[in-house]
């Protein structure tokens, strides 16, 4: 089965993560990447680089930093669930130190989630705790069955991961979609969630790249400039990073050789809020 357009945009993450594993202050190591990537998904990665920025993509590594805390704490508070809500090739199963007990749920489009697993079994990859892969149209409400009928349980918390996701779908189904986490979420539960502002799709200087995505099925569609408002409108409390200023804590932004004056233009243009929420009653 092929995978989609968007689909590929998985493949371009693992890449990304592939190349922060090899920096020698590398953020995370995750050494299934460069496999899950594959030639596809470098390829993707420099196509889609706008022309003269640097070949490391500033937001992937800390993106994927910024989401592993929230998996990691929330493990270590005793959850027993964690939900990927687009895992594409996501390897937190394998990599982070999660108690066995835990049961990581990794929902996606059916073609995506096969095409991991041949890697993965090629990789002879095990998991460090209970893993499910469960296929899914996220944009669509009955998710939580099938989540459901893979074991998860409505009744304990659970750590939600919806990254780099949001902006693929509509408006009305990134609703539905937090909608749907919050009514089978226990007060308490956690959600991990990015998402980019309504300025940011229609700023022209982003057009191009929202063009050359869009002509590879990977169109670009919700953005919110009130993150937090449409969080609190789905039942999630929000506390709102701005993407620039964690890659810069991190040591990510600006990237070598880029002067302020510049990092802080781009910073204006592509903001991208990473988000971690708390399901309120
Ligand atoms: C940029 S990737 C992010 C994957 C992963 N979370 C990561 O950060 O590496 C976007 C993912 O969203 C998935 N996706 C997009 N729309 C979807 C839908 N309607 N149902 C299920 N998955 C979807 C794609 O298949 C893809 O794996």
């Amino acid at each position: 089965m092929a995978i989609s357009g968007v689909g590929m945009t998985a493949k371009m993450a693992a890449a990304g993560r592939a190349l922060e594993s090899r920096r020698p202050d590398r953020l995370f190591d995750d050494p299934l990447a460069q496999a899950l990537a594959g030639e596809d998904g470098f390829r993707w990665m420099e196509d889609m680089r706008p022309p003269g920025s640097p070949a490391e993509n500033p937001s992937i590594g800390p993106r994927t930093w910024f989401f592993d805390q929230i998996v990691t704490r929330a493990a270590g508070d005793g959850f027993g669930q964690v939900v990927l809500l687009a895992a594409g090739m996501d390897t937190r199963a394998f990599r982070l130190p999660l108690p066995a007990r835990i049961v990581v749920y990794e929902l996606d489009d059916q073609a995506v989630l096969a095409g991991k697993q041949a890697i993965l079994d090629r990789e002879h990859a095990t998991p460090r705790c209970l893993r499910r892969p469960v296929a899914a149209d996220l944009a669509q409400a009955e998710w939580p069955a099938a989540l459901a009928a893979a074991g998860f349980n409505p009744g304990a918390p659970a750590a939600f991961v919806a990254e780099g996701l949001t902006w693929y779908l509509p408006e009305q189904a990134v609703a539905l979609l937090l909608d749907r986490a919050a009514g089978i979420a226990t007060p308490g539960s956690r959600l991990g969630v990015d998402m980019v502002s309504a300025d940011y799709l229609t700023n022209p200087a982003v057009t191009p790249y929202l063009e050359l995505a869009a002509s590879r099925g990977a169109r670009c569609q919700f953005g919110t400039n009130d993150p937090g408002g449409f969080l609190a409108a789905h039942g999630w409390q929000a506390d709102i990073h701005d993407m620039f200023a964690v890659a810069r804590s991190l040591g990510r932004w600006p990237p070598p050789g880029v002067p302020d004056n510049v990092a802080d233009r781009a910073a204006a243009i592509g903001r991208n809020w990473f988000i971690s929420a708390t399901r309120v009653p």
